[in-house]
């Protein structure tokens, strides 16, 4: 089997060549490549965070498409979370303090930073907003291409729930479904997978941190150990629907750690130690990188 085919690599570029070209990609590339350039000196790093869920357009002229559910919490969370480490942590001094990609369903409600960090954040923070599939399997490519030479520092945090399945542009209807016509049935295809063509052609040096979910506990860690040997991600943050505000599992080579709020502490959220420790192993990484 040739290493394209691993990699699905034909499936991804057909998968781009037919969709919907960004309406603002020369502006979302200007402001990315002003982004990277301004902020990658002096060992800093960048974190780009995806947040919320992708839609799956089922007219051209969208009027009724399909969801993925993410409430958009985890991604804004670990973000702030991330930040305010950065900002106050002491082991980490300023000169490798974190800035943020955050690239965000249109959708999300709790996108509001919180006015503590609105400083720090404004000059920190660049703020790209998708709304369906085609939109952030673009922008992903984009920024993840763009931020190639910042290497090790650079750290991929896919906290977006991603549609796997999809209406192909040039099979989709321009105009609104007549609903005069009976059910309706719609062939879905499958989205390609974009983590192995991330890890090894876009940003082969960055730090990737994939997410697992299910609904189906028994399943969820097989899941997760699978996609960490498929997709050679440094960790994936394993999470079940009904318990992710509690608790997750993070599964790496070294292992797998239950991550979960400080029951001391009324007000913690999982995302306090989620993101100690994979701001940890990123160190860790980027120190091993540097030897
Ligand atoms: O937003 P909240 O309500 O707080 O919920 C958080 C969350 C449950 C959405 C989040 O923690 C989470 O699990 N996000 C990932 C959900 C998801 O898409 O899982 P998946 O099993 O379908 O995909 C696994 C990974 O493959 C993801 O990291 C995704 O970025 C990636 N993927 C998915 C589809 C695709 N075509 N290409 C991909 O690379």
């Amino acid at each position: 089997m040739s290493s394209i085919s691993v990699l699905g690599e034909d499936e991804v570029s057909s998968f781009f060549e037919s969709s919907p070209p960004l309406k603002n990609m020369e502006e979302i590339v200007h402001k990315l490549n002003g982004f990277i350039q301004l902020n990658s000196t002096g060992g800093r790093r960048i974190v780009c965070v995806t947040s919320g869920g992708t839609t799956v357009p089922l007219e051209q002229r969208c009027v009724r498409y399909i969801d993925n559910f993410s409430s958009g919490n985890r991604g804004t969370s670990s973000r702030l979370d991330m930040l305010s480490y950065f900002s106050l942590g002491g082991e980490l001094a300023s000169h490798i303090a974190g800035l943020f990609l955050m690239i965000h369903s249109l959708s999300v409600s709790s996108f509001q930073i919180t006015p503590t960090f609105e400083a720090v954040a404004e000059a920190r923070l660049l703020k790209l907003p998708f709304t369906t599939i085609y939109e952030y399997l673009q922008m992903l490519r984009l920024i993840a291409t763009a931020m190639k030479d910042v290497g090790p520092c650079s750290m991929f945090y896919l906290a977006a729930a991603v549609s796997d399945f999809y209406v192909p542009w040039k099979s989709m209807v321009e105009h609104k479904i007549e609903s005069g016509s009976g059910p309706l049935d719609i062939r879905l295809a499958q989205v390609p997978k974009m983590l192995s063509i991330l890890r090894t052609n876009w940003a082969p040096k960055a730090f990737c941190i994939s997410f697992k979910l299910e609904t189906d506990s028994k399943i969820l860690i097989e899941k997760a150990t699978k996609a960490l040997q498929k997709y050679k991600v440094h960790a994936v943050v394993a999470n079940e629907l009904s318990t992710r505000k509690e608790e997750v599992v993070v599964v790496s080579s070294s292992g797998n750690v239950v991550v979960r709020c400080n029951s001391e502490k009324p007000e913690s959220i999982v995302e306090d130690n989620l993101i100690r420790l994979i701001v940890d192993r990123h160190s860790t990484y980027i120190k091993e990188f540097g030897t």
